[in-house]
């Protein structure tokens, strides 16, 4: 198989890190080529220097054979290369056919020929097995379905080279299986296809080639079929990874988190949460999970102060907290990662140890009296980084704006777990993390219980809610359907809880 893209050599300087260090791809035509790597090795850095959005400071690119040079997105686009971004780049108000023909309306006379362009829309998905209807406003369908409307955009435009970077990350296990569905599609069409995930079984599932990056170098490229997960996380941490965490049998204590018959409204007017009880204990990790859209995002919201409570209770130590101030909260014990990390996590116009501490920058030891004190604030910064090994170029001084993905989300956790709060509300903790942090902060998570600590931990991973809690509550419809004790159910019968086909307390 012939070569379709050929990156050979290539370095890339951002201020204070080589965020590629003479990388290079090698992607066969109609193959699914992944790329693995630990966050901050440079794998968003390679694809958008691929879509012309950066610049490489050396090496050579080739496509089709041919070298070229890719200085901006158009010409991507001409070359076939498009790119479906983590942050899709839709108007709300506008139907999937507007948002598809955007910038390239076709026209009839001076009219914009609306018609053949949903026809042709129409036809591109049917081919491809997207199911996208062509006349839906896009604030009316769901994540899943607004990312094909990215693919169908980019195919509209006939790339023949699609670039995913994180495509499954706020995905629901349904829609990763109807995703991978779809590209085995688009190669069986002639596409190429270029995906960056940290999931593993992802890419056993359906990459043909894996290239593996460590801290900006590259390692390797293997054959997926013939190389296990465990030897693909290996290159690329560089060491061997434990996919299960080690705890002991929660020592669960006095009840720190009750809530009693929570009713809360959902963006929609309706009831997101409907008479939901349930209590966590000092010492143990009480698990959510459930299909997304069941009511865990009102459920956190509700705790947090973030939505009004219509009815029902939230008891803190038993002092209910259901209609105080978001601060008060905070100050009576509460703490909370939150799923939205640019939302309600960071101010990416901050810097590294400004984002470290937005909850205490006004106290001691951050400030005296009215004056900050940097040096205290630059220091807190320095053992955050290095606890959880934040990769970042310039150290606390780096723009938020500029660290990758995953070491975004790694300050966020890093800041809320040092808080080492009573009870600890813990939203998508490692979305977007390398298998390597991901064990990491598994491993502080249970720490965090073992201290006496009570936590509620949310996840749209299944794994991550069997592996690190002690019980598991089963949300459904906005209701508790299931009750039990993690080392005591598996992934089957949670899936049967999760879409509401049986319920069970224990
Ligand atoms: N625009 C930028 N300005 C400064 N530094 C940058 C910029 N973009 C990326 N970097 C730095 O380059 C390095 C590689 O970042 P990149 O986003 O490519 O990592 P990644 O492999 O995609 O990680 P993740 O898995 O977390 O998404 C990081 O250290 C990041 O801080
Ligand atoms: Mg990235």
């Amino acid at each position: 198989m012939p070569h379709i893209i050929e990156m050979i050599d290539i370095i890339k300087d951002f201020p204070g890190i080589r965020a590629n260090d003479r990388v290079t791809l090698q992607v066969e035509q109609g193959s699914i080529h992944a790329l693995l790597g630990e966050n901050g090795a440079g794998k968003s850095t390679l694809m958008s220097i691929l879509f012309g959005l950066y610049q490489p400071d050396s090496g050579i690119i080739r496509v089709r054979g041919k070298e070229v040079a890719i200085h901006d997105p158009n010409v991507a686009n001409e070359l076939g290369i498009g790119m479906v971004h983590q942050h899709f780049q839709l108007v709300h108000n506008f139907t999937v056919t507007e948002n598809i023909i955007l910038g390239i309306e076709p026209r009839k006379g001076l009219v914009i020929d609306r018609k053949s362009a949903a026809a042709r829309v129409r036809k591109i998905s049917e081919l491809y097995g997207l199911n996208v209807d062509p006349e839906a406003i896009i604030e009316n369908i769901s994540v899943g379905m607004q990312q094909r409307v990215e693919i169908l955009k980019m195919l509209y435009r006939d790339a023949e080279i699609l670039i995913f970077d994180e495509p499954t990350a706020v995905l629901t296990p349904q829609e990763i299986h109807e995703l991978m569905h779809i590209m085995r599609r688009l190669v069986q069409e002639g596409k190429t296809v270029l995906l960056i995930t940290h999931k593993l079984k992802e890419i056993k599932e359906v990459a043909d080639q894996c290239t593996v990056l460590r801290r900006g170098k590259y390692i390797g490229t293997v054959p997926v079929a013939e190389t296990s997960e465990a030897r693909m996380a290996e290159m690329m941490v560089g060491r061997e990874v434990n996919f299960h965490v080690q705890k002991k049998p929660a020592e669960p204590g006095d009840v720190l988190l009750r809530i009693e018959c929570l009713n809360v409204r959902n963006p929609k007017g309706l009831l997101g949460v409907k008479n939901l009880s349930l209590e966590v204990r000092r010492g143990e990790i009480l698990g959510v999970c459930g299909i997304d859209g069941n009511g865990q995002t009102e459920l956190v919201q509700a705790i947090t102060g973030l939505t009004p409570v219509e009815s029902g209770k939230i008891l803190l130590k038993g002092m209910d907290i259901a209609h105080v101030s978001v601060k008060e909260r905070f100050s009576c014990g509460l703490g909370h990662i939150p799923e939205d990390r640019h939302k309600h996590g960071l101010v990416l116009d901050f810097r590294l140890d400004e984002n470290l501490v937005v909850h205490n920058y006004n106290r001691k030891p951050f400030a005296q009296g009215f004056v900050l004190d940097f040096k205290s604030i630059r220091t807190n910064a320095n053992r955050l980084i290095a606890e959880f090994d934040v990769r970042c170029g310039q150290g606390p001084a780096t723009p938020t704006r500029s660290m990758s993905g995953g070491n975004q989300q790694k300050a966020i956790v890093a800041r809320e777990i040092d808080l080492s709060p009573e009870v600890f509300i813990v939203a998508q903790p490692t979305r977007g993390l390398d298998v390597g942090a991901i064990e990491y902060i598994h491993t502080r998570i249970i720490a965090e219980r073992d201290k006496g600590k009570a936590i509620l931990l949310l996840s749209l991973e299944l794994d991550e809610v069997l592996d690190v809690s002690d019980r598991i509550a089963v949300i459904y419809g906005g209701e508790i359907v299931g009750l039990v004790n993690a080392s005591e159910t598996d992934e089957n019968e949670l899936g049967l809880m999760m879409s509401g086909s049986i319920r069970k307390a224990v």
